[in-house]
């Protein structure tokens, strides 16, 4: 193993244009918004609006609709949109050459927004403004009887048997082609920072977690990760809820309706997020989780290889299909013609990436 390399592309940004606060909802294009709707809500989501041509979901808390989808004739993920603080903030990034000017946000709790496309293109969006359009009762954390703490006496852990209770979003994963160039994006656009990178046995970065700079007040390990991949593609998205026995249930629940379960209950190394991934009924990942790292803006970066060992402390094998997609013909051609434009990705590349990602992620399981 080669020493890593670090890279200035995925150095903090001393100036960024704005820092975003958090992750603010997620947007999507499918042709069946009936079926959406009864995943999304099996998954734990709320209807917050839904018309013959969208329909918006929430989370119990936090501003703003939580996913967004868009009727349309071919499945596609568009994009995310990040909260910023306030309109000063929407005024320097609708400065920006490639924006767009400030507008209304035409979803549920109203607000503003500046539209803006990363080098990936994807759609980006800021918010802010919203007006608050959930704050639900929601169940204490179930208390826990420890060694050192006795917080449960005389009464026993009954989660309800319901969905999980969805309480926002909490980041979302992107593969792209041109990583560094779309990961110094992020950091130079939104100030995110990266609060750890990964790289390949080259010792070349090809991964960072970026969790948003709120100062002296945490923040999520990651809002936003950005990995390098032989597409630009949509990996998944995840939502916080309420505790393990959230995550447990909702499996139970989601199991129970007959959806796709594609990995967990396990948990996160980077990020210790203890959590479950479902497909939903377009094949694309989304994820529950609890009990996530809070970083403020003192924690350093961290730095470390990339390989599937990495994903998790504890849980079952990492399926095989869990970030591969399906290796047809037109696929595989359009890959060809990616890494060949692609000012990052060589094949030599790929062949270290697909390298990292097959490495058995449990070696002593037979
Ligand atoms: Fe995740």
């Amino acid at each position: 193993m080669t020493e890593f390399q670090s890279d200035p592309h995925l150095a903090r940004a001393t100036a960024p244009v704005v820092k975003a606060q958090d992750l603010a909802f997620v947007m999507f294009e499918r042709p069946d918004l009936d079926l959406m709707a009864r995943f999304l809500g099996d998954f734990g989501m709320k209807q917050a609006e839904r018309s013959d041509d969208r329909l918006v979901m929430r989370g119990a808390r936090g501003p703003g609709p939580a996913h967004v989808t868009w009727k349309a004739a071919k499945p596609c993920f568009k994009g995310f949109a990040l909260r910023v603080a306030d309109r000063s903030d929407l005024d320097a990034l609708a400065a920006l050459p490639e924006a767009s000017g400030i507008e209304p946000l035409d979803l549920p709790g109203g607000g503003l927004h500046v539209r803006l496309k990363d080098p990936a293109g994807f759609d980006i969006w800021a918010v802010a403004e919203q007006a608050p359009i959930a704050t639900d009762e929601i169940r204490a954390p179930t208390p826990a009887n420890t060694p050192i703490e006795r917080d449960r006496l005389n009464a026993g852990v009954r989660p309800p048997p319901s969905p999980a209770t969805v309480l926002r979003p909490g980041h979302c994963v992107l593969g792209v082609l041109e990583f560094l160039e779309t990961a110094q994006w992020y950091i130079q656009t939104f100030g995110l920072i990266p609060s750890d990178i990964q790289y390949l046995d080259d010792g070349t970065p090809a991964l960072t977690f970026l969790r948003c700079d709120r100062g002296a007040e945490p923040a999520d390990h990651h809002t936003v990760v950005v990995s390098q991949n032989v597409t630009n593609t949509y990996s998944h998205s995840a939502y916080e809820v309420i505790d393990l026995d959230d995550v447990a249930m909702g499996q139970e629940f989601l199991l129970s309706k007959g959806w796709k379960h594609a990995w967990g209950v396990g948990r996160h190394l980077l990020g210790s997020q203890i959590f479950d991934y479902w497909r939903d009924p377009y094949g694309d990942k989304v994820e529950h989780y609890a009990d996530g790292d809070l970083f403020d803006a003192s924690v350093e970066t961290g730095h470390s290889l990339l390989n599937a060992a990495g994903l998790y402390q504890w849980g079952p094998p990492v399926p095989k299909d869990f970030e591969k997609p399906k290796l047809t013909p037109g696929f595989l051609l359009k890959v060809i013609g990616n890494i060949r434009k692609s000012r990052e990705l060589s094949f030599a590349r790929v062949k270290r990436l697909m390298a990292a990602i097959d490495a058995p992620s449990r070696p002593w399981l037979k």
